[in-house]
């Protein structure tokens, strides 16, 4: 089977801000993959039920979702060629949730990352196990296997974080086969995003909302200013020569420049011409270069609330066709026909 031929399913979970290690290591891959599909094959959704796991305010996710939708619209994301959706717009996938929890030995979920980070640091602390774990975080893998699972996905892109939510998964897929002898689920495949697409934070460390050293994505000029003006760097003179590889606004650079701007960085810091701040101003202007179109484009999303949700909930109507569909199928092949 051909790639243009795949399911391939994303979800991404409102939880903050999108800033610009996103939109290279996993908004642009994913348009690209998506856009590589036939029609229809490609689905995207925005996981806030997985988010309210760790986030109560439904305002918050409210925003997050907006935004989300409006970077992926502005990003490049075809709502007519992409199926677009909310996940709780579709109510089927919390059904088939509740069928897939059936077949799910509890023992996988005492294994699964997020949950096992809670309890070490719960151990750690000298704590219950249990203290502060909900039981969404706890069957969270059970969720995402059924955002999987309901579309019948073939691919399933996603950060290496992500990778033992896909096996689960597929485990589940496969006790459920076995125990009918039928092909019931498709197991998916995880394809992992490529590190070479990490992009480093103003400090160094990799882009991360947690370490607050992000360039956000789409803010003023002003504040991508700020952000870019605090990329670290060190004192040494301006003539003396530098070696790019080891400047970090040259690291940033790399996931934006045109081959010929990206060179004549690279010169300029061996030939001691260019200081930190001359580069830094370089990147600063290619940077709003790149994205001011793209950005226009967000804040008209942003600007036409009406617009987006129905979009949303275009996206919805035609997942929630597929999901019908798909789960009376699966019902029948469980209950009998
Ligand atoms: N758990 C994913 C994350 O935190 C988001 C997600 C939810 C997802 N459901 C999914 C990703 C299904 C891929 C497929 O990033």
């Amino acid at each position: 089977m051909e790639l243009k031929d795949k399911i391939v399913l994303t979800g991404v979970k409102p939880t903050g801000t999108l800033h610009f290690g996103n939109y290279v290591g996993a908004i642009k891959p994913a348009i690209e993959l998506g856009n590589q599909t036939d029609e229809g094959k490609h689905f995207m959704f925005i996981a806030d039920y997985h988010a309210l796991n760790q986030e109560k305010d439904g305002s918050n996710i409210s925003q997050w979702t907006k935004e989300i939708a409006s970077v992926y619209l502005a990003c490049g994301l075809d709502p007519k060629h992409s199926v677009f959706y909310r996940q709780s717009d579709v109510p089927e996938i919390f059904e088939l949730q509740v069928l897939l929890s059936a077949y799910t030995p509890k023992g996988w979920m005492n294994k699964a990352h997020a949950y096992k980070a809670s309890v070490d640091k719960n151990n750690e602390k000298g704590v219950h196990v249990d203290d502060g774990v909900n039981m969404g975080l706890y069957t969270y893998p059970t969720l995402m296997a059924s955002d999987i699972l309901m579309f019948q996905s073939d691919i399933v892109p996603v950060g290496k974080d992500q990778v033992q939510h896909v096996e689960i998964t597929r485990d589940i897929a496969s006790s459920i086969n076995h125990v009918y002898e039928k092909e019931i689920f498709n197991k998916p495949e995880y394809s992992l995003k490529e590190d070479a697409a990490l992009v480093p934070g103003t400090d160094g460390r990799k882009m991360s909302k947690s370490y607050g050293n992000v360039i956000p994505l789409f803010k003023t000029d002003k504040e991508l200013k700020k952000a870019i003006m605090s990329i670290a760097t060190d004192s040494r003179p301006i003539e003396e020569p530098k070696d790019p590889e080891e400047i970090l606004v040259y690291e940033i650079y790399k996931a934006l420049a045109t081959p010929e701007r990206l060179e004549e960085m690279a010169a300029g810091l061996r030939e001691g011409k260019l200081g930190y701040g001359h580069v830094k101003k370089m990147l600063l202007e290619d940077y709003i270069e790149k994205i001011s179109a793209m950005r226009e484009k967000y804040e008209y999303y942003m600007t036409h609330e009406d617009e987006l949700e129905a979009i949303l909930q275009e996206g919805a109507k035609k997942a929630r066709a597929i999901a019908s569909k798909n789960l009376v199928e699966i019902k029948a092949k469980i209950f009998g026909e």
